[in-house]
C-alpha cells in the first residue's frame, strides 16, 4: 500500500512492433498489481498491421495503450529519429520517474535515447544480449540501449558476461529470467484449445513451422530464392507452414517478381495460434529472436537460419542449432531432424514464469524513494 502523503512511482512502458507486445504483457500485469505504481503504455506505431499489432493487444489482455505515436515505417534513421522526436513530449509532459524499455527494435532504442536526455532513467528488459555482428540494426540498438539504462535486466548469462565485460556496473546489472516465457507459459493451455492445426488441415509431429524476416536473408534477392528453393525441397516431405512477416512479403513483391514460395503459405498469424503450431511442430527454421527461445522451452528442435545468435543459451543448453544460410546445410540438419536426431535439451535457469515479478520487485525497491 501507498503510505499517505506518498505520491505513487510514475512509469512509462514503451512497445513498438510485435516482439515487443509479448515482453510489456507480463509486465504491465505485474505492475497493475502493485500499488505503489502508476503506469503509462506507450505504443510508438513501429508495427501498425493487426497481424502485428491489435491482435496480440487482444490475444495478450494488454491494455489500449494511452499513446500511440503512430511512426509507422521508414528507413532506419527516420524511424527512429520519428520515435525520438515524438517520445521527447510525452516525457516532458508525464515526467515519468523510470521508462521501461523491451527487447531490441529501434523503439527501444529511439525511447531510451529520450528518456537518457532528459535525465529519466531507463530500464531494459533483455538486456545484454550480443550477437557481435553490429550489420544488425538490433546489435546497435542493443549496444547503445544498454550503456544509456540504468537497470539491466537479463535474460540468460551470457547477458550478463557481455554487460560485465563492457564495464556496466555490477549492480546495475540483475538476472531475472526471460519475460517472453512469462507470456508462454501463462497462455499455452489456452493456445493448445485453439484449432489452427485443424484449420490448416496438419498433423502434431508432421509439418515444420518456417519464419523468416531478417534484412541478411530476405533484403538479397539471391539469398531468398536459394532459402525458398531448399525450403521447397522440404515441403515436398512435410508440409512447411510460412507464416509471412510484412517485410518478407514486400521483398517477395519487389525482390522476387511476387512469386510466393511453393510452402503452406500464411498471414502472420495471432500469438496463440502461433504458439500452437510451435509446440506441436515436428521442426521449427526460422531467423526470429523470440522464436529460439521459444522453441527451447517448448523443446522442439529449432534450425536457426543465421551465421549467428544473440542469445547462445538456446544452442549450448536448449534446442537451437545455427546453420546459416547455405541450402545444403540446412537440408543435411533438416533431415537428421526428421531421421530421428533431436536433442532434448533443457529449460534455461529462471524461464520459469514469474521474470515479471523479479523486475518489479527491483524497481519498486529502487523507486521507493521517489517523492
Ligand atoms: C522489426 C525490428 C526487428 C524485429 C522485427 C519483429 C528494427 C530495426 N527491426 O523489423 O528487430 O525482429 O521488427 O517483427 O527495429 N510493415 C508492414 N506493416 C507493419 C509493419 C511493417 O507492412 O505493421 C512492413 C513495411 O514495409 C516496413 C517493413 O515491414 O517497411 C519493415 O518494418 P520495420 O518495423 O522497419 O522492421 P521489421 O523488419 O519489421
Ligand atoms: N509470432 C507470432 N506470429 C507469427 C510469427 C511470430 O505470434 O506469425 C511471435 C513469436 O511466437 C514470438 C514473436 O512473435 O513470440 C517473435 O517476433 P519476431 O519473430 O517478429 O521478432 P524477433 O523475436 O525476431 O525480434
Amino acid at each position: 500500500m501507498a503510505a499517505a502523503g506518498r505520491r505513487r512511482i510514475r512509469l512509462l512502458a514503451v512497445a513498438g512492433a510485435r516482439p515487443n507486445f509479448m515482453k510489456i504483457a507480463p509486465l504491465l500485469r505485474e505492475l497493475a498489481g502493485r500499488p505503489r505504481f502508476e503506469t503509462l503504455l506507450v505504443h510508438t506505431g513501429q508495427h501498425y498491421d493487426a497481424a502485428m499489432s491489435s491482435n496480440f493487444f487482444r490475444d495478450l489482455g494488454i491494455p489500449e495503450p494511452d499513446v500511440n505515436l503512430g511512426v509507422g515505417s521508414g528507413s532506419q534513421a527516420e524511424q527512429t529519429a520519428e520515435v525520438l522526436r515524438k517520445i521527447e513530449g510525452v516525457m516532458l509532459q508525464h515526467r515519468p520517474d523510470a521508462v521501461v524499455v523491451v527487447g531490441d527494435v529501434n523503439s527501444t532504442l529511439a525511447a531510451s535515447l529520450a528518456a537518457a536526455k532528459l535525465c529519466i532513467p531507463v530500464a531494459h528488459v533483455e538486456a545484454g544480449l550480443r550477437s557481435f555482428d553490429r550489420t544488425m540494426p538490433e546489435e546497435v540498438n542493443r549496444l547503445v540501449t544498454d550503456v544509456l539504462a540504468r537497470w539491466l535486466f537479463t535474460s540468460e548469462p551470457s547477458g550478463g558476461e557481455n554487460l560485465a565485460r563492457e564495464g556496466a556496473p555490477a549492480d546495475h546489472v540483475h538476472f531475472v529470467g526471460n519475460i517472453m516465457i512469462d507470456t508462454l507459459r501463462a497462455n499455452l493451455a489456452q493456445a493448445r484449445t485453439l484449432d489452427v492445426l485443424g484449420r490448416l488441415r496438419l498433423e502434431a509431429g508432421g509439418y515444420a513451422v518456417l519464419t523468416l524476416h531478417r534484412p541478411s536473408n530476405v533484403d538479397d534477392p539471391e539469398r531468398l530464392a536459394a532459402l525458398f528453393g531448399v525450403l521447397e525441397e522440404l515441403h515436398g516431405l512435410l508440409p512447411v507452414v510460412f507464416p509471412v512477416h510484412p517485410r518478407t512479403q514486400a521483398s517477395i513483391a519487389r525482390l522476387l517478381g511476387g512469386r510466393a514460395p511453393r510452402l503452406l503459405v500464411t498471414e502472420p498469424l495471432g500469438y496463440l495460434e502461433f504458439l500452437h503450431l510451435l509446440a506441436d511442430a515436428k521442426l521449427v527454421l526460422t531467423d526470429s529472436g523470440g522464436v529460439q527461445e521459444e522453441t527451447t522451452v517448448l523443446g522442439v528442435p529449432c534450425l536457426t537460419l543465421r551465421v549467428n545468435t544473440e542469445r547462445p543459451v538456446t544452442v549450448t543448453q536448449g534446442t537451437n542449432q545455427i546453420v546459416g544460410q547455405d541450402p545444403a546445410r540446412i537440408r543435411e540438419a533438416a533431415l537428421a531432424i526428421l531421421a530421428g536426431s533431436d536433442r532434448q535439451g533443457r529449460i534455461p535457469d529462471l524461464w520459469d514464469g514469474t521474470t515479471a515479478r523479479r523486475i518489479v520487485d527491483v524497481l519498486e525497491r529502487d523507486l521507493e524513494g521517489v517523492s
